[in-house]
């Protein structure tokens, strides 16, 4: 039976997304469906921002970062008449299944429309966060790690010519995946991320302790705290401003900001956009509904959407020990 599929990008831009788009176009094609991408995230569905796309569309994209059917967040959507309005147009438009690429709110939202929808509704988890439960990886997550990598490395040469403390804080949300992976790659001196930090303040003194360990014990000239954005009250600014008091020694901040989002997706990014993609599409051909795709162990798995975004995601609980365990073994030797 032939069907036409809806798909949209939405919420945050994630490297790899094209490469997302085009494998479900190629996928499409293979099934016999029809492609429609709406633009401009939900807004696209709201406002029948639409374009049928052909394999012609997709060809040579695989390699580009951002969306070529634009991204956006949508608040008329989360409207009780905003998921009304979606259905209306998705109906006009005869979609039989709509695949949404993006991050949690994108999925809560695709959640919403298929309680009042009889169409199929698949997510797919694309978020340099890495924060949907359900995938090893979210497509975008590990070139957002290296796009991090590469400016800590930089830093890391300043910080070592002026022998300075910086504080570089990373995206995630409220998630600490970058910071955590991005720390244990550059051999950052601390990470600090909100699944193990309750009270931040709290956490001042340690911070201070550990600095002064490190330098007064280990010698260590430069240092690199690597910090999840919406963590500090304040921002990394305040907290910079407080440790160079404290400390007495030149601290500075460093937002590495939205230049984590951008940029040629690596190869891993590349390869995962394009078996969820295309996993995506057999799952439409198997009347899979209200679920999300994802990756683990290598394979392509699916989980209910409700999963996706209403579990938490945990760390990799290694990680976080070794981690840890580097502080533990600076301050052992006090
Ligand atoms: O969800 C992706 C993300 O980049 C988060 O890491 C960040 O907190 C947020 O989006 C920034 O959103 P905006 O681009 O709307 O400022």
């Amino acid at each position: 039976m032939s069907k036409t599929i809806g798909v949209l990008t939405s919420g945050g831009d994630a490297p790899g997304m094209n490469a997302c788009i085009r494998a479900i176009v190629l996928s499409a094609a293979r099934f016999g469906y029809q492609v429609i991408g709406f633009e401009h995230g939900y807004n696209g569905l709201l406002n029948n921002e639409k374009i049928r796309l052909s394999n012609l569309h997709v060809q040579h994209i695989i390699q580009l970062g951002g969306t070529i059917l634009k991204s956006a967040r949508c608040e008329a959507f989360l409207k009780p008449d905003g998921v009304k309005n979606a259905v209306a147009n998705l109906n006009s438009n005869e979609i039989d299944a709509l695949i949404v690429i993006g991050g949690d709110g994108s999925l809560r939202g695709l959640q919403k429309l298929s309680e009042i929808w009889s169409g199929q509704v698949i997510g797919i988890p694309g978020t340099i966060d890495n924060d949907l439960n359900g995938s090893d990886n979210t497509i975008g997550y590990q070139t957002a790690i290296d796009t991090a990598l590469d400016s800590i490395d930089k830093i890391r040469d300043t910080a070592d010519a002026f022998e300075r403390i910086f504080l570089v804080e990373v995206m995630g949300r409220h998630a600490g995946f970058i910071a955590l992976a991005s720390a244990v790659a550059s051999g950052a001196e601390q990470a600090l991320f909100p699944e193990t930090i309750e009270d931040p303040h709290a956490e001042l003194e340690s911070i201070v302790q550990h600095v002064e360990c490190l330098r007064k014990i280990h010698g260590k000239t430069s240092i690199i705290m690597v910090i999840t954005e919406h963590l500090w009250p304040g921002g990394v600014s305040d907290l910079a401003e407080t440790l160079t008091h404290q400390i007495g020694i030149e601290c500075r901040p460093c937002i590495l900001g939205h230049i984590q989002r951008g940029g040629a997706p690596v190869a891993y990014d590349r390869i995962l956009a394009t078996k969820l993609g295309a996993y995506a599409v057999e799952c439409i051909a198997d009347q899979a509904t209200a679920i999300m795709v994802g990756e683990h162990n290598n394979q392509p798995s699916r989980i209910k959407l409700v999963d996706a975004f209403g579990i938490q995601k945990s760390l990799d609980p290694y990680l976080v020990k070794i981690q840890q365990d580097l502080f533990d073994v600076v301050h052992s030797m006090q």
